[in-house]
């Protein structure tokens, strides 16, 4: 019998950036993110009586590949297993708009993993579990807004947790792609050199919780402008961490920073819209969900008149929802 099992894409808004702990993957800082509806990956995991694990994903290196086997191994640990399987796995991302993340990939692995094992975890035991496989996977177990606390409440408490917003908090996520083909450096490796590097680090950490505390509060109480300029200041202060790592590096190209100017410009113009950066050059625009189609349209003309276009159609995303089950899907 195989299981099916579908979870969303997250952004965060404020960054998770940095770990405790490098095996279980506890984070240094918490996160708020938001789980987007049209962005995800579909798993489906068969037991099989095989020697090896059948690992078939998109794009995946060897290190990825080691990565699913070494988490099927802990979902046998859990149900004192030895069986093998079978995984396919499908994303529902444009690859040139930077968000076949290993978020949905982790999460959907848990949930489907788990339950073809006979295993009926709680939404928090999948948050935890996909968290191992990668940090921001705790995240995509849950739809909407989601908080993660850092790693510091030790690893039992370290899931994520939904936060409700307030019910006229309409929101909606634009994806401005800004450069083509694979980024130079996975967010594994950017946090490992940054943390280990970088002297802005400890500023970084100090500094974290006052941003996604005010964060969380403007999502309660319904307040963009005050969600939206916690997410810039995350993002840009993450981003420094890396510009000052030795050797520094940086995500941006041109067309990133043209993105970010259009957001500037089109908000001085009174357009709520606030900009987000994760691992990779792409740019993501909070705004609100009435005004994200004609915001589209502002953005790419924005970056058309200054000669520096995006690199793809900007896409659009909505809240999704929470890691599902799909019944009868074939692999
Ligand atoms: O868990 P990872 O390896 O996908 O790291 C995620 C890092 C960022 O995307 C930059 C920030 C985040 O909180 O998602």
């Amino acid at each position: 019998m195989h299981i099916t099992a579908y979870a969303h894409t997250n952004i965060a808004l404020i960054k998770y950036w940095g770990k405790l702990d490098g095996v279980c993957n506890l984070p240094a800082v918490g996160s708020l993110s938001l789980t987007l509806d049209n962005f995800g990956t579909q798993t489906t995991v068969e037991r099989i009586d095989a020697a090896q694990d059948q690992v078939s994903i998109p794009l995946a290196d060897a290190a990825s590949h080691a990565r699913v086997i070494q988490f099927l191994d802990l979902v046998r640990t859990l149900a004192r297993s030895s069986q093998r399987c079978r995984v396919v796995s499908r994303n529902d991302v444009p690859t040139a708009a930077g968000l076949a993340s290993s978020a949905s990939a982790f999460a959907a692995l848990a949930l489907a993993a788990t339950k073809a094992f006979g295993l009926e975890l709680s939404p928090a035991e999948l948050s935890r579990l996909a968290r191992i496989g990668s940090g921001s996977a705790a995240r995509s177990i849950l739809g909407g807004f989601a908080h993660m606390p850092p790693g510091s409440v030790g690893d039992a408490a370290c899931y994520a947790h939904s936060i409700t917003p307030a019910p006229h908090l309409d929101v909606a996520l634009l994806v401005i792609p800004c450069a083509e083909g694979p980024k130079s450096l996975s967010s594994r490796e950017g946090m490992r050199h940054t943390q280990a590097t970088s002297p802005y680090y400890p500023v970084w950490v100090a500094t974290h919780s006052a941003d996604l505390t005010a964060a969380i509060q403007a999502v309660e109480k319904g307040d963009l402008i005050i969600l939206g300029e916690r997410m810039e200041h995350s993002t840009l202060k993450m981003h420094a961490t890396l510009l000052a790592a030795d050797p520094g590096f940086c995500y941006a190209s041109s067309t990133t920073l043209a993105a970010l100017q259009a957001v500037k410009a089109l908000r001085a113009q009174g357009h709520a819209c606030y900009f987000t950066m994760d691992a990779g050059p792409h740019v993501k625009v909070l705004c609100e969900g009435a005004a994200a189609s004609s915001l589209q349209q502002h953005l790419f003309d924005h970056m058309l008149q200054a000669g520096l276009p995006p690199k793809g159609p900007i896409l659009r995303a909505h809240p999704g929802k929470a890691a599902h089950l799909l019944p009868k899907v074939s692999a």
